[in-house]
């Protein structure tokens, strides 16, 4: 199960906290996680901060079932299922759409540095303004008729993936009084089959709304919350065409790439 719906609006309408006292409450949390000397890159499934986080994960224990039994009824997906037109968000519509065209491209590694080849790679994302094609999504900015800000494409033989888009604005979300979240472009990625799907979200660099941000800020870890920041590379910007980012995403291991929990 995910900790974010598509909009990360909060489940529930509550009193609504100031900024100042979600940072004061996100620092108290940094401040615990740095006393206690040990590592953890999954997230507390209760993050106050994160207001609806306490309304959302599991109660129960997960649901055990075999996978391979399972998988023989899950859907599955072939080569031929992915056209390559589908990882440009920019050319789905008649005309261009608004906002910063970027290129986002990086590898698909296993913890051992080995290319995860061939496989699904997902985004979803808000437009320029902020704003998701989405009923729940009110949030006051236009809607972009030439962008409906989702994408896929398969890792090639290298574990690249590659995407054309524009770059999504920061959007409210009423987790407190001038909530806003950051720049973020949503991944899934899956493994062989759909049973094995991994969400995260890919941030950009020199956000400042990154420290004020209790979903970013709920991987208590400071080089996980790293690790989700692409990085901006001249060499991927096109002169007269587009900026370039870089981020690569490690599924196993000591460096793994932080997700989203699924249980
Ligand atoms: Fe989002």
């Amino acid at each position: 199960m995910s900790t974010t719906s598509r909009t990360d609006q909060p489940a529930t309408a509550a009193p609504l906290a100031d900024q100042a006292t979600i940072s004061a409450e996100i620092a108290a949390h940094a401040a615990e996680y740095a006393r206690s000397g040990r590592e953890r890159i999954v997230p507390l499934l209760d993050y106050p901060p994160y207001r609806s986080s306490l309304l959302r994960h599991p109660t129960k224990a997960p649901y055990q079932v075999d996978p391979e039994k399972l998988e023989r009824f899950a859907p599955v997906f072939g080569h031929s299922d992915v056209d390559p037109l589908e990882a440009d968000l920019t050319i789905q519509h008649r005309g261009e759409p608004l906002g910063e065209r970027i290129v986002v491209t990086g590898r698909v590694t296993d913890g051992d540095g080995r290319p995860v080849a061939h496989q699904l790679v997902e985004i979803w994302q808000a437009n320029s303004a902020g704003r998701y094609i989405h009923q729940r999504d009110r949030h006051p900015a236009p809607l972009d008729p030439n962008f409906t800000g989702m994408g896929r494409c398969l890792t090639d033989a290298n574990g690249y993936y590659r995407f054309v888009t524009i770059k999504p604005g920061p959007y409210p979300w009423r987790n407190h009084t001038n909530a806003w979240r950051p720049s973020h472009i949503h991944f899934s990625l899956f493994g062989t089959a759909f049973t094995q799907r991994l969400i995260t979200q890919m941030y950009f660099p020199g956000d400042p709304l990154q420290p004020l941000d209790p979903i970013f800020q709920s991987i208590t870890d400071p080089k996980a919350r790293e690790m989700l920041i692409a990085t901006y590379d001249h060499d991927l910007t096109q002169p007269e065409w587009c900026t370039g980012y870089r981020w690569d995403i490690v599924l196993t291991g000591s460096s793994r790439t932080w997700m989203e929990p699924t249980e």
